[in-house]
């Protein structure tokens, strides 16, 4: 397992990777500020940012986690057995839900990211969520997917932020726009110019303010 530097999260979890660790201090920074209670995640794989989530805001006050995530993998996920990820999910998110000194609700919603989203909607969530994090599947039409139905569940004053803005795979032709998020994050930030403002777009990601 991977160990996450300085910063290290204090229970015992099981990460194999340190997607997550650049992106925790200017987390820490906007949760700080936006104290959310209702957070929604697309893209959860073993739980590293959702248990940063419940960790952090669990120092604050009691919250609600909504997990979004098919645990079938990107196609950058090729070789990975997804059923072991989904365990570590498990078992990661309910270590820190019992070490958080706040209860965190989490609900986890195993399916593709359009179906859930659109259930969310149909049940009630519009203008629901504080914050939501997008980091499922990487393919352009599917982040704008996530993006236009995800906006639509976030709050005035909410924060959305994107992973991965830049990312694209080592094809031998170069990268394919359309196998990459910055096309539609920028197509979704163009098209919602006059209800959101851009906050910051710090190393790979980028977040939003719902107007
Ligand atoms: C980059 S990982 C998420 C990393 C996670 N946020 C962390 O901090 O470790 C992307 C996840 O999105 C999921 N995913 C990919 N496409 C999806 C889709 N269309 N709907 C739901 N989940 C999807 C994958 O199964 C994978 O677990």
């Amino acid at each position: 397992m991977v160990s996450l530097g300085n910063e290290a999260q204090k229970t015992d979890f099981e990460f194999t990777n340190t997607w997550f660790v650049g992106a925790r201090p200017i987390w820490a920074q906007i949760l700080k500020n936006l104290r959310p209670r209702r957070m929604l995640e697309i893209g959860s794989y073993e739980g590293q940012s959702a248990c940063f989530l419940i960790e952090t805001i669990g120092q604050m006050h009691e919250s609600e986690l909504h997990c979004i995530d098919t645990w079938q993998g990107g196609i950058e996920h090729g070789g990975i057995n997804m059923s072991e990820v989904e365990r570590r999910f498990l078992n990661n998110t309910d270590k820190a839900i019992r070490s958080a000194s706040h209860k965190t609700t989490l609900k986890v919603h195993k399916a593709r990211s359009d179906f859930a989203l659109a259930q969310l909607f149909v049940q009630g969530y519009e203008g629901f969520f504080d914050f939501i994090y997008i980091d499922g599947s990487h393919q352009a039409p599917d982040v704008l997917v996530d993006a236009v139905l995800a906006f639509r569940l976030l709050r005035k004053g909410g924060m959305m932020a994107f992973d991965d803005y830049l990312w694209s795979e080592n094809l031998p032709g170069g990268p394919d726009i359309l196998r990459m998020p910055k096309a539609a994050i920028d197509a979704f930030v163009n098209l919602h110019f006059r209800q959101l403002r851009v906050v910051m777009a710090p190393l790979y990601q980028l977040y939003v303010e719902k107007l």
